[in-house]
């Protein structure tokens, strides 16, 4: 028990550093949050105008989802599991920012890259395809995190499916403004500054 609450501690930690915030920050850049959708992620980061930080905020915030499942698989695939779940509610929950965090994509695909790295193929497949005809991040996000978990059962991981499945449900949440701009037709496509 004490290894999985460790693993639960040094997973929210990891996933609650807000790098789409500090590196706009240091870029001086000023708060991410007070531009576009007024979230901390890549994709509002590449409202700013620079590429290279919203690929870098991608690449850092998936990672701290990796190293969180990874590192901790080394105590048990449960311990991974737990590890990876606490990230990713460390970016969409972080203290630090009273508990008022991200979306949650950039970390679900970092802990799905060290849980199942193969499938992270099909998210990045599916994802690309619905923002090549859409040029919409939040319908492409939605899109993918909707079937990853269906494949990931069917494909006989029911455990991590179950991780995922509730990952998806409570990004989907924290996705609901873009759903009402996407239904309403007033979300901002990939390269608008929304
Ligand atoms: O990955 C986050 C994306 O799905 C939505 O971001 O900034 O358009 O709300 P944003």
């Amino acid at each position: 028990l004490p290894a999985t609450l460790l693993c639960l501690a040094f997973g929210y930690l990891l996933g609650s550093i807000p790098f789409g915030l500090i590196l706009t920050r240091v870029a001086g850049l000023g708060d991410v949050r007070k531009i576009g959708s007024g979230n901390i992620g890549a994709t509002n980061v590449l409202r700013t105008g620079n590429r290279k930080l919203a690929a870098a905020t991608l690449l850092l915030d998936a990672l701290k989802g990796t190293a969180a499942a990874a590192i901790a698989s080394y105590w048990g695939g449960e311990a991974g599991i737990a590890a990876g779940f606490a990230a990713f509610l460390g970016h969409l929950f972080p203290v630090w920012l009273g508990f008022k965090g991200g979306k949650g994509v950039a970390t679900y695909i970092g802990v799905l890259l060290g849980l199942v790295p193969v499938m992270v193929l099909v998210f990045a497949a599916i994802w690309l395809a619905v923002a090549k005809v859409t040029r919409y991040s939040s319908l492409s996000a939605l899109t993918a995190t909707a079937i990853i978990p269906v494949i990931l059962y069917a494909t006989e991981y029911e455990k991590v499916a179950v991780l995922f499945a509730a990952m998806t449900a409570i990004s989907w949440i924290k996705h609901r403004a873009n759903i009402q701009r996407l239904l309403s037709g007033t979300e901002s496509r990939i390269g608008e500054k929304g």
